[in-house]
Formats: structure tokens, sequence, C-alpha cells
């Protein structure tokens, strides 16, 4: 009787270790493969090389969606989802102009992602940008 109990509780506790272990390394992965995308809230969208090369970062499919970095002037990063508000076609960077303007049907939307021609009524959404290293971050 006694061997019977020893028994079930070995297999008891081999089946809680076992599953505690599995969790702990199921988590571990989960957090590595979070810590190489993003640090906190904030997500590599590019390379600064990148960005003085194109004069502007697309990523269609970032964690927080699709998102537009440009180089607004030598300090001033801007970064928007590009997505027209009007129909959702990608806005383009005018660079000289200093605005957004969409392809299809002509709005056009300011460096504040606010609207400066119709027909579109609702601003893009603005993200907050900053450079760390060569990185070029995003949330
Ligand atoms: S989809 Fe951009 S103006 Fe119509």
């Amino acid at each position: 009787m006694f061997q019977n109990f020893s028994v079930a509780i070995n297999r008891r506790h081999f089946i809680t270790g076992f599953g505690v272990g599995w969790v702990g390394s199921y988590l571990s992965v989960v957090i590595a493969a979070c810590s190489s995308q993003a640090s906190g809230n904030w997500q590599t969208i590019g390379t600064l090389d990148e960005l003085k090369k194109k004069g502007q970062l697309l990523d269609k499919n970032s964690p927080l969606g699709p998102v537009m970095v440009v180089d607004a002037s030598k300090t001033n990063l801007v970064a928007v989802n590009p997505t027209c508000t009007h129909a959702g076609c990608t806005v383009e960077w005018k660079g000289n102009a200093k605005k957004f303007q969409c392809p299809c049907h002509g709005a056009e939307y300011g460096i504040d992602g606010k609207v400066q021609r119709g027909p579109a009524t609702e601003a893009l959404r603005i993200y907050a940008a900053k450079i760390e290293g060569n990185s070029v971050l995003v949330k």
C-alpha cells in the first residue's frame, strides 16, 4: 500500500514538474521573441542608414500596423500610419512640400497628420519615433 502511494506521489510530482517546466520553457521563448523585436513598447522599423538613403521607412506589417517614418527635417522624425483615412490607399511622403499625399484621390496631410486637403476628413494616426544607435524605433 505504501508502495502504491509513493508511486502515485512520484507520478503526480513528475507531471506537475513537467507542466511547470514546459510553461517556463514556453514563456522564455515568447519573451525572447518579443524582446528581439521590441524594447518596451517601441518597435524597430528600420535603420537610420536606410532612412537617410531612402528618405523614408515603410513597414506595412509591423506589430503596430502599417508605419511610415519620414525625416521631416534633420532633427524631426515623423511616424504615421500611412493608410489614407478616405479609402485606404497608402499615402506618399512629399519631402519638398513636407506633406503626405494620397495617390488615389489627392488627399493631403501635414506632418502632424492633419488633413490639409480632402476628400479625406480624418487625420492620419501619429506615432512617437526615436533613434537608438542605428535603429529607428516607433511606438
Ligand atoms: S483613398 Fe486617399 S484620397 Fe481617397
